[in-house]
């Protein structure tokens, strides 16, 4: 079903649920001015992701790949949560178990209050080195030179996002894929599903059982296989979706 409101049965899923898993991409901090991969102002539209999100581009051109990134997490830094992102965290006042799995690199879920946080694309206020793995916050590094040096082993130090053509963290995919399983409503959220093997977390969750919402103001290579797709945006939908769900469990006293 595709829909611009939301339909009851959303409601009735959710009430009788007990395990929620939400995965995200940009979409869901669209709204807190980061912008997207994607579409006419996305960053892969004004940047080759080939000169900027890999190793080998890093290793050529390591200053480069470094003002990019110093430029993105100032950006990322100075954003807040929004409302999107503080419905997720609400959910945990309402249900028994709360997982977010997210492609985003900006923290902003735990920033929201969200306890339960699988990053499948790493966390771009972490940083390490490339020869000995010592990690690095970035008070440690953005004062000093560009490129960041180690100060153990004198390696060049890089943020810790997963670049093309990396694995992704192996810890993190599988606790994706448990909650994907396990979970009796899965949200896909502000993504655009067509970026592997990320976007196989939907469809584990689809093939065991879970029901399937999506919310992203347009249709995606996801919604095939969604019960439900939200055409909107996730920081009008889920406070919508919250609001409604702590009325009904409450009794309707909130309304
Ligand atoms: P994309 O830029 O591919 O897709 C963003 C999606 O968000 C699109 O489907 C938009 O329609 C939707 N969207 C925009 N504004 C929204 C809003 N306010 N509410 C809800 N949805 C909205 O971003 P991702 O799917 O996250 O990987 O991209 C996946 C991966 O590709 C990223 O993690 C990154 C990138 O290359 C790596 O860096 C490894
Ligand atoms: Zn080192």
């Amino acid at each position: 079903m595709i829909t611009e409101t939301i339909p009851q049965i959303v409601y009735d899923k959710l009430s009788t649920a007990r395990v929620i898993a939400a995965f995200t991409g940009a979409g869901i901090s669209a709204e807190s001015n980061i912008p997207t991969f994607r579409g006419d102002e996305g960053i892969w539209t004004k940047f080759k992701p080939e000169e900027l999100a890999n190793f080998d581009a890093f290793m050529k051109n390591p200053k480069l790949v470094w003002e990019w990134y110093s430029a993105r997490k100032k950006i990322i830094h100075e954003a807040q949560p929004n409302p999107g992102h503080r419905a997720l965290a609400e959910l945990e006042n309402i249900f028994d178990e709360v997982i977010i799995v997210t492609q985003n690199i900006d923290n902003l879920h735990r920033r929201a209050g969200s306890t339960c946080v699988h990053e499948l694309h790493g966390n771009i206020e972490r940083n390490y080195c490339i020869k000995c793995s010592k990690t690095y916050t970035d008070d440690a590094i953005l004062s000093g030179e560009i490129p960041p040096k180690c100060e153990k082993c004198g390696g060049l130090v890089r943020p810790d996002v997963v670049w093309f053509g990396e694995f992704l963290p192996q810890d993190e995919f599988t606790a994706s894929e448990e909650a994907a399983q396990r979970s009796d409503v899965f949200f896909s959220l502000g993504t655009s599903g067509i970026v592997y093997p990320a976007a196989s977390i939907p469809q584990i969750a689809k093939y065991s059982g879970a029901f399937v919402i999506e919310i992203n103001p347009e249709t995606t290579p996801l919604t095939e296989i969604a019960d439900v797709t939200i055409l909107g945006k996730t920081g009008s939908v889920l406070p919508e979706i919250v609001h409604r769900l702590r009325s009904i469990k409450t009794g309707g006293k909130q309304d």
